[in-house]
């Protein structure tokens, strides 16, 4: 069952309030960082290379220095926003699909969200507040699933240097920062915090300012790593997810060394998983509609519209024209390129 993979959790992302409980050792290194407005926090401070929101420090701090892959483990990674929620299912039910054949009784994600299934490094593992109720790692069943949104060059150095393997989801920047805007500011609405005005996290965002951020930063660093290691690293698209996701499945389930067999193409499994896992079936079921994960976000935020170029509804030519130009300087030389055509 679901709760035996780990011991629950809560603190699943932070907010204004908490930032009083960053314990007063930290408050000190916090108060030397230089710091900017944050979505969620008060302030996101620049630690370790990336904008890291305060309340978080401490369990960044925490993983990096404790935190002890095993070569099985599986790591989800994004910047928030790209699709984390999705691939997270995906590679669950992947994974084990031995042990949760079926996909329509019983299956632990019609019982929990996927975020109550794998636990993030940074948002719930390490946290070492009252508050936050630790997993006990030596319970979680192997393989060990985690999901962070930590760049590449700041995670733990046994997640780096081990065997284990990281899928890394990226999605176009205009559709990652609009669906972060929208998320964040349900959020603040439901804490009865001002909500914040658009421009103004778009230009913060330009400039690389945003959680985990900056944008290109994240994205490139695993990029790196999944040519120079692409054994270690799979790079996803959420737009490809979106083109052809039975493709990718089988590519994730290749690249963890657990393909489909023939008997399981044969039983439509591929097809299951996706239809479990697909946006429609995700955002209609009840544990998705109600509720919250580490006792702060509700479910729900995490399935809006789950549709690629939403975000010209919000963004106008011009917005589109600048963080273009400013992702075609950023990535020049990548090879990679978004483009946002209204
Ligand atoms: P939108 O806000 O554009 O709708 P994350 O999981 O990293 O927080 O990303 C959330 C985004 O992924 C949201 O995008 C959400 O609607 C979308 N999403 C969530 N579940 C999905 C699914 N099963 N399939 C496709 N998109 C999904």
């Amino acid at each position: 069952m679901a709760s035996t993979d780990l011991t629950y959790m809560s603190g699943q992302e932070t907010n204004i309030s908490e930032e009083d409980k960053v314990s007063h050792d930290y408050k000190q290194l916090i108060l030397s960082l230089p710091r900017e407005i944050g979505f969620l926090t008060q302030y996101v401070h620049f630690f370790h290379e990336f904008w890291c929101p305060s309340t978080i420090i401490q369990s960044v701090n925490s993983f990096q220095n404790h935190f002890q892959a095993k070569n099985s483990d599986v790591v989800v990674a994004s910047m928030p926003k790209s699709g984390t929620t999705w691939l997270s299912a995906l590679t669950y039910s992947i994974v084990n699909r031995q042990r949760f054949p079926s996909f329509e009784n019983n299956h632990p994600l019609l019982k929990f969200n996927p975020h109550e299934l794998m636990p993030h490094f940074e948002l719930n593992l390490y946290g070492d507040r009252d508050e936050f109720h630790q997993i006990d790692l030596s319970n979680m069943i192997e393989p060990r699933l985690f999901v962070t949104h930590i760049p590449f060059p700041s995670l733990a150095k046994s997640v780096k240097e081990s065997n284990c393997k990281i899928i890394y989801v990226c999605r176009n920047p205009f559709d990652t920062f609009v669906s972060y805007w929208k998320f964040a500011n349900k959020i603040r609405l439901a804490k009865s915090l001002d909500t914040l005005p658009l421009e103004e996290c778009f230009e913060r965002f330009c400039n690389g300012v945003c959680p985990f951020g900056p944008f290109w930063d994240n994205m490139l660093g695993y990029l790196k790593e999944s040519i120079d290691r692409p054994h270690k690293v799979l790079f996803l698209k959420y737009e490809d997810l979106k083109e052809d996701v039975n493709f990718q499945v089988k590519r994730i389930a290749e690249f963890l060394g657990v393909p489909f067999t023939q008997e399981e193409e044969n039983n439509r499994v591929i097809e299951n998983i996706i239809k479990l896992c697909s946006f429609d079936n995700m955002k209609d079921l009840e544990v998705n509609k109600s509720g919250n994960v580490g006792g702060n976000i509700d479910k729900e935020f995490f399935f809006r519209k789950g549709e690629i170029g939403y975000s010209v509804n919000y963004l106008s030519p011009s917005m589109i024209a600048k963080l273009s130009q400013v992702i075609q300087e950023k990535l020049s030389g990548s090879n990679r390129t978004f483009n946002m055509d209204p």
